[in-house]
């Protein structure tokens, strides 16, 4: 815990990695835990260019019922104390693999959604952006420039990550003094591999999950409990500098 609590006075630049589980108490399934989307849907099927290509009224309708429920939840205590971590790190950026926007209704503005946003549709054409200000029933969804059917602005399993975007993150995360890692299986590579780019480099870690993440073994400091109930905690003691 003095370990903890010197790193965390003493850190300048901080990287928070957060997956689903931070949502998981505003009501929002995570993917791979029991109720998770995964456990009940295949991802082939909903979550590919060939699904979209195959049935594109499904994986809309799919995508729009989500942006429902992101809609209708509200961020939580966790998403809140991410957002003021801004003001007690000097360099702080939370890459969120997140795409419910729950961050930036709580206030993140130092952010990458590095999977997308659900309230964001592009052309399959011309690659024009829409954002949804309200969940939308329309289906299909068709660009107002080229008439070309859109879809979801999300990334896809097969579909690679934006360079620019996975460039700065390497680069933050590099150079960080804390690695916060939250609410993620790991099961997904990339962000893992940006996590463990820091913890490399000698930054100090820090998980919270109630389960271990793939990338457990590497990490500092575990919390096994909810990011609601350990983020309030640790905004306490940033507070009590
Ligand atoms: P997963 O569903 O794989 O993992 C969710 C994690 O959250 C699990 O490790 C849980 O133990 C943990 N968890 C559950 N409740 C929690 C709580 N209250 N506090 C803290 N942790 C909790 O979700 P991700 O790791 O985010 O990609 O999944 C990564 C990507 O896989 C997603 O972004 C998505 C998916 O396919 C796309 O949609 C592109």
């Amino acid at each position: 815990m003095e370990e903890l609590i010197s790193k965390l006075k003493k850190a300048k630049t901080v990287t928070v990695i957060s997956g689903a589980g931070i949502s998981a108490e505003s009501g929002i399934p995570t993917f791979r835990d029991a109720g998770g989307y995964w456990k009940n849907h295949s991802a082939e099927t909903l979550a590919t260019p060939q699904a979209f290509a195959k049935n594109p009224k499904l994986v809309t309708e799919w995508y729009e019922m989500r942006m429902q429920k992101c809609f209708e939840s509200s961020p939580n205590e966790g998403h809140f104390v991410i957002a003021e971590f801004e003001k007690f790190f000097p360099n702080f950026l939370l890459i969120t693999q997140n795409v419910d926007g729950l961050h930036t209704r709580a206030g993140s503005k130092k952010m990458i959604e590095l999977h997308g946003n659900i309230y964001r549709f592009r052309c399959t054409k011309c690659k024009q952006k829409i954002q949804f200000e309200k969940p939308t029933t329309e289906n299909p969804i068709k660009c107002k420039s080229c008439k070309s059917i859109m879809r979801p602005d999300i990334l896809w399993f097969g579909e690679n990550y934006d360079l620019l975007v996975l460039g700065e993150a390497y680069m933050f995360a590099k150079r960080s003094d804390i690695i916060f890692v939250i609410g993620t299986s790991g099961m997904v590579t990339v962000p893992m591999q940006i996590a463990m780019e820091g913890i490399n480099a000698g930054a100090y870690s820090i998980e919270i999950n109630p389960e271990k993440s793939t990338i457990h073994k590497s990490i500092s400091v575990s919390f096994q409990e909810k990011s609601g109930i350990v983020l309030p905690k640790i905004l306490n003691i940033l507070k009590s500098k």
